[in-house]
């Protein structure tokens, strides 16, 4: 089975992966792109979110032969130091994370989020970011989510940082 991960081409031999697999298990454990976490397995929580064509999902409830010639973009895809995505910026900035565990998700959701929505309001905010965090980050993910969208709608702002960009 061929793969596109993060703008790379991925083959996944048969005798490894079942077709029925959640993506999220293959991610994990057969490429080893261990930065996005298993919570629930039943869909709940969204820490497994990846993008797949620049939509949120949520891959332990997502057989990985529902992703096969689509794009699948992960938390390792979507910035890493030195060239931090703006929201990763803004998540230091606010110091959003506590136990971090639920953290990739989050992100992913917020720039599947933000690819849509320049302004976002505390409703929208709260209609998209379904993710669960049991240390209670809400309030530091709406405000680093605001200075993110902010910060995308400044002058002179490189569309290299656009999420839901490669
Ligand atoms: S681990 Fe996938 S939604 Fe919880
Ligand atoms: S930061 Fe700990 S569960 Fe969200």
């Amino acid at each position: 089975m061929e793969l596109d991960i993060n703008g790379q081409r991925h083959w996944v031999r048969d005798d490894l992966v079942d077709p029925a697999m959640p993506l999220l298990w293959v991610l994990r454990d057969v490429l080893e792109l261990t930065g996005t976490k298993f919570g629930c397995g039943i869909g709940a929580c969204g820490a497994c979110t990846v993008h797949v064509d620049g939509q949120p999902v949520r891959s332990c409830v997502t057989p990985v032969s529902a992703v096969e010639g689509r794009s699948v973009r992960t938390i390792e895809g979507l910035g890493m130091p030195p060239e931090r995505h703006v929201l990763q910026r803004a998540w230091i900035e606010h110091q959003v994370p506590q136990c971090g565990y639920c953290q990739s998700g989050m992100l992913m959701a917020a720039a599947a989020l933000l690819a849509r929505e320049p302004d976002p309001t505390d409703a929208q905010i709260d209609a998209a970011i379904t993710n669960l965090c049991r240390c209670g980050t809400y309030p530091r993910v709406r405000a680093a989510i605001k200075s993110a969208a902010a910060e995308l709608r400044s002058p002179g702002r490189s569309r290299r940082y656009l999420p839901g960009q490669p």
